[in-house]
């Protein structure tokens, strides 16, 4: 789950300077010393300590005594960063349930001018966070992993998607902070959940917008019936751009051969439409 939206509401001024504080910090610490985040904030003992309780009780903060007392960032308090920014910046108002869990994301509704998506990246939750809390390594970026990992991953989605759109049928970008991509909500259902009524058309439709991103130069690198939205319309969305590359890269042929051969294989499976691979990968590149 992102961080509970009550605890981003009821977050303290100081307990939002500490979290800063931190973010900053865990460039050059793996847990920060508590002497240094004191003499950052400029709090007194007593106020950090009380502070730290409460972030470290919402999960937000970790701590560590040994070989010193040390704190640390974790994803809760790394939601409420961009949360709190986009909430400043007007981009959102409140949050909404969450729609979807995938490997390195999470998915929520919110509210802002209009109903949105938040695309909550987290790269390496598991393995960069725990890898790191142990051992205590890090990158030469001099960025923790977790969050370096995590923004680059959003910034590469929100690049394609303002890339793509309006060309291509994708998601609106409407705003970017830290890991959060804020996105308008396609009304719709995950292809793999739809059963459609002229599959042909929609087959056509998605390979069409294959080939216009491609014209664009951008290649999905992770299509299937997984990342492709469809309405009652059966007009179709193609979603989940973190892992593009450009036409020029060396992977770029075989990532988009293995995303055509995807959505071919669906359409086959479930709709016993055949429809030439070589014929599907001209029409894209030609
Ligand atoms: N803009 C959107 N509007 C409506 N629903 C969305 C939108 N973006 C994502 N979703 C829903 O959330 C689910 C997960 O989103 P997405 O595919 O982008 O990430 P993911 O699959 O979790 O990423 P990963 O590949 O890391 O597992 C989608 O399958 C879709 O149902
Ligand atoms: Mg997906």
């Amino acid at each position: 789950m992102p961080v509970p939206a009550e605890y981003v509401r009821t977050l303290h001024a100081y307990e939002l300077r500490i979290l800063l504080a931190l973010e900053r910090l865990m460039r050059r610490y793996q847990w920060v010393p508590l002497e240094t985040l004191r003499s950052a904030t400029g709090f007194s003992e007593s106020e950090l300590s009380y502070r730290l309780g409460r972030l470290i009780a919402m999960d937000m903060v970790r701590s560590e005594k040994v070989p010193y007392d040390g704190y640390a960032l974790v994803f809760n308090g790394y939601d409420a960063l961009a949360l709190n920014t986009l909430t400043r910046r007007g981009t959102i108002q409140a949050l909404g349930i969450l729609i979807g869990v995938g490997k390195e994301s999470e998915v929520c509704e919110a509210m802002g001018l209009g109903p949105v998506i938040l695309k909550f990246h987290r790269v390496g939750q598991r393995s960069f966070q725990s890898a790191r809390l142990k051992r205590g390594y890090m990158p030469e970026t001099g960025h923790c992993p977790w969050i370096f990992a995590s923004n680059h991953s959003a910034r590469a989605e929100y690049t394609a998607l303002q890339a793509l759109h309006p060309t291509v049928s994708v998601p609106l970008p409407i705003d970017l902070n830290r890991h959060v991509v804020v996105m308008s909500l396609i009304p719709g259902v995950d292809l793999v959940r739809a059963s459609l009524e002229e599959p042909e058309m929609v087959l056509d439709d998605i390979l069409e917008n294959v080939r216009e991103a491609y014209r664009l130069g951008i290649v999905h690198g992770d299509l299937s019936e997984f990342n492709v939205m469809v309405d009652e319309k059966e007009q179709c969305w193609l979603i989940d751009w973190p892992q593009w590359v450009e036409t020029s890269h060396p992977n770029a042929d075989d990532l988009l051969s293995r995303d055509i051969e995807n959505i071919l294989q669906y359409f086959k499976r479930k709709y016993g439409i055949e429809y030439a691979f070589d014929e599907a990968l001209a029409r894209v590149v030609e």
